[in-house]
C-alpha cells in the first residue's frame, strides 16, 4: 500500500496528536522554533492574534503571524468578536501565510476581550459563534478551520450547543479546555466534562487543561471521545514536555528527562533567538519571564534565578546560565512538573 504522507492530511488526523497550546506572549516564533528543534511532529499554535488588527494592517499583529517553515504543521489562531472581521482576517491570512489551520479563540476570559463578545464570550451567542466559523471557513480556501473553546461560561454543557452549531458552520476540530470562563487556572480541570462532550462531538477533540506530564497526557487519552492533548503551561521553558508526551502516546521509549546542561543548552538557544528577532535588552528581559521553568528543581536554581532577575545584560545573563550548568545538583530529578504560573 503507497505510504500516504502526512503532509497533504490535515494536521488533525495525525496520532498520536500532541498540541503546544496557543499562549500570549509565550508561543512567539522564537518559542515555536524552539519547539521544533525538539520535536518534529508536535502540533504548534500562535498566540491569539486579533482579526480587527490584521485588517487594519498594523504590522505588530502580523508579526506574531511570523513563523519558519518547519514549523509546520502550524495554526495559526484569532480572535475577534465580529464574524465578518474574522471571516476577511482569515482570507487574508490564508493568502499571506498559508497556514495548516486557522483556529477561533472562543477561550480566552480576560474581561476587555471577553465582555466585547470574543474569546470566551462567544460562548453566550452559539448562533454568532457559528456566524463567525461560517464566514472563516468560506474564507479560507480549503485551510480547516478550528474552535478552541471552554466547557462554557457558567454551565459545563455549554459547549455541547456550541460545538454543534459550530461543526453545522464547517469547523473541522474542537479543542476543550476544561474550566469555566469564571475559573481560576487553579481550578482543576473537568476532564469527565471534557470527555461527555468529547464523546457527542463527532470531530476530533483535543482535551487541554491541566496536562503536566506525559502520565497525565495517557490519562487524558484513555478517556472516551478524546483524540488528541494539547497543554501550555506545562510547556513554558519545558519544551521536552511535549515530545516525552508525544511519544508516550505513540508508546516509544521516552527520552530521558533534560538535566541541567541540556536545559541551560537550550535556555541559551532561547537567549540568542530571542535576541536575534527582538534585540538585547527586550530579549534578555523576556527570557526571564520563562526562565524559571528551565532551571527548576535543582540546588542553585533559587540562586541562579536570583541573579537573572538582576541583570539586563546579555553576556551576563548567558553566563549566569552556563554557571548553572556546571554547579547544578538535581534535588529532585523525576520530578519535573512545572506547577502553575
Ligand atoms: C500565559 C498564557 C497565555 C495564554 N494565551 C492564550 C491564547 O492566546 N489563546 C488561547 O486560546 N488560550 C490561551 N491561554 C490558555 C491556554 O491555551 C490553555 O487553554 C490553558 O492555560 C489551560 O491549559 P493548561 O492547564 O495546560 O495550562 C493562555 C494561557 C496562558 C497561561
Amino acid at each position: 500500500m503507497a505510504e500516504v504522507s502526512l503532509q497533504h492530511q490535515p494536521w488533525y488526523v495525525r496520532r498520536p496528536l500532541v498540541a503546544l497550546a496557543p499562549m500570549e506572549d509565550i508561543t512567539d516564533n522564537v518559542y515555536r522554533r524552539l519547539v521544533r528543534s525538539i520535536d518534529r511532529e508536535v502540533v504548534l499554535y500562535t498566540e491569539f492574534t486579533n482579526a480587527s488588527g490584521l485588517l487594519a494592517g498594523a504590522e505588530r499583529v502580523w508579526q506574531m503571524l511570523e513563523f519558519t517553515e518547519e514549523q509546520r504543521p502550524l495554526v495559526m489562531q484569532l480572535y475577534d468578536y465580529d464574524a465578518e472581521k474574522l471571516g476577511t482576517a482569515t482570507g487574508d491570512v490564508v493568502r499571506r501565510c498559508r497556514p495548516d489551520g486557522i483556529d477561533l479563540n472562543m477561550g480566552c476570559p480576560v474581561r476587555k476581550v471577553a465582555n466585547r463578545g470574543a474569546g470566551c464570550g462567544m460562548m453566550a451567542d452559539p448562533v454568532y459563534a457559528a456566524e463567525a466559523v461560517k464566514r472563516m471557513v468560506d474564507a479560507s480556501g480549503g485551510v480547516p478551520v478550528s474552535v478552541k473553546t471552554r466547557l462554557g461560561i457558567r454551565r459545563k454543557d455549554e459547549i455541547l450547543e456550541v460545538a454543534e452549531r459550530c461543526l453545522e458552520a464547517g469547523a473541522a476540530q474542537i479543542t476543550i479546555h476544561g474550566r469555566l470562563k469564571a475559573d481560576r487556572p487553579r481550578t482543576p480541570a473537568d476532564w469527565d466534562a471534557v470527555s461527555r462532550a468529547a464523546v457527542a462531538i463527532p470531530v476530533p477533540v483535543m482535551g487541554n487543561g491541566d496536562i503536566w506530564n506525559e502520565h497525565d497526557a495517557l490519562r487524558m487519552i484513555e478517556l472516551p471521545g478524546i483524540d488528541g492533548v494539547m497543554l501550555a503551561r506545562a510547556a513554558i521553558g519545558n519544551p521536552w514536555v511535549l515530545r516525552r508526551c508525544r511519544q508516550a502516546l505513540a508508546g516509544e521509549p521516552i527520552d530521558p528527562l533534560p538535566d541541567a546542561e541540556e536545559r541551560a543548552r537550550i535556555a541559551l538557544k532561547h537567549l540568542r533567538l530571542n535576541v536575534e528577532e527582538k534585540g538585547d535588552r527586550r530579549g534578555v528581559v523576556e527570557l526571564r519571564k520563562v526562565v524559571r521553568n528551565y532551571i527548576k528543581g535543582f540546588s542553585n536554581t533559587r540562586r541562579t534565578w536570583m541573579r537573572i532577575i538582576e541583570t539586563e545584560d546579555l553576556l551576563e545573563t548567558a553566563r549566569i546560565l552556563e554557571t548553572f550548568a556546571r554547579e547544578a545538583h538535581a534535588i529532585d530529578p523525576i520530578h519535573y512538573r512545572t506547577e502553575p504560573v
